[in-house]
């Protein structure tokens, strides 16, 4: 073992929990004990780490764990931090006290934010991009997405075997927080009928028209996949009544599916868990260099750096508008 000056760092996952955070957290361990760091844990995210729920961690912990789907330490969406200036020098303090020399936050959007007002308050800081979303635009893949992507995908087969036998219509509503991400990819994995995204949305008129198209062409079944939050809005229908719209007017068995918090559970797949060990080894081998206040990202095939404040002011150049046309245009072809 390396001795690193007694150096502490510290992890916490914050915001929505997202398959190979415990992955994140165990590879921290072994990396930190491997370079003669000590590893110290926040339970529950910004909040915990304001009430100071700190996490005992040894070479020993969580090594029953290793596919563990859950944060393993918890996290949490914590508003104070957001809007309180005192509860975020309160965490400040929390860190001093303890002689921490660097955080490492793993988590999305919020987090990321949450991250650089600590960076702003002069704390080490270095994030980890872990939400099921993908949404984060300073990095190509998030770690999480692979696992939902796959969960979806399973899952939207099982629903669809159930619409084949009785030639029916599913409405399946994915999470996604706005971003079409985990929507277009499972759309083409599963030859869905429809994606259904903010570039695509339908009146109920035009969910009629794709679903009569595609039984005039022998399709057994039809399949929407629609990302969350867009129905109900500007006076349409929420995606239940369109459901119930659409059976009377075709008289086809028609079901809104939820597939809901499925999406964020599950064994981590062999991709989140290798991209959560290699991001984790990154951060830790940039703060032993002396750099921080940075994103770690995984961009053209490499898992590298980029300027906090620069990831945080970046808007997301998301190739999904075009995808998204052609994939409706060539199924209604
Ligand atoms: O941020 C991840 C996410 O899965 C979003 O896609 C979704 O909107 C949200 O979490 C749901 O979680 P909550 O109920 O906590 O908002």
């Amino acid at each position: 073992m390396k001795l690193n000056n007694k150096k502490k760092f510290a992890i916490i996952c914050s915001g929505g929990s997202a398959p190979g955070m415990a992955t994140c957290v165990i590879s921290f361990v072994k990396k930190c004990m491997s370079e003669g760091v000590t590893p110290i844990a926040f339970a529950n995210g910004f909040e915990g780490l304001h009430d100071n729920q700190i996490v005992t961690l040894s070479n020993n912990f969580g090594l029953n764990f290793l596919d563990d789907g859950s944060a393993l330490i918890g996290t949490s969406r914590c508003s104070k931090f957001r809007e309180d200036t005192k509860y975020r020098k309160h965490c400040v303090e929390v860190l001093k006290r303890h002689g921490i020399d660097a955080l490492i936050v793993v988590g999305g959007e919020g987090s990321y934010k949450g991250a650089l007002d600590l960076a702003k308050l002069g704390v080490k800081v270095i994030t980890i991009p872990a939400t099921i979303d993908n949404d984060i635009p300073s990095t190509s893949y998030t770690v999480g997405f692979d696992t939902c992507l796959n969960t979806v995908c399973r899952v939207v087969s099982e629903v669809n075997d159930v619409f084949v036998s009785h030639h029916g219509i599913a409405l399946i509503e994915l999470m996604g927080k706005g971003c079409p991400d985990v929507t277009v990819r499972s759309a083409i994995a599963n030859n869905a009928t429809y994606m259904v995204t903010k570039y695509s949305k339908l009146k109920p008129e035009g969910f009629l028209k794709v679903a009569k198209a595609a039984f005039a062409k022998g399709k057994p079944n039809v399949t929407f996949l629609v990302t969350e939050k867009l129905y109900p809005s500007e006076g349409d229908k929420s995606l239940k009544a369109i459901a119930k719209w659409l059976e009377k007017e075709t008289g086809c068995f028609t079901r809104h599916v939820v597939v809901g918090y499925i999406q964020r559970g599950g064994r981590p797949s062999a991709r989140d868990r290798l991209l959560a060990n290699y991001m984790v080894n990154i951060a830790v081998d940039q703060l032993l260099d002396g750099k921080y206040n940075k994103a770690i990202c995984r961009k053209a095939r490499k898992t590298t750096s980029m300027d906090l404040t620069k990831a945080v002011a970046m808007k997301r150049k998301s190739g999904n508008r075009p995808l998204v046309s052609i994939f409706n245009k060539i199924n209604q072809e």
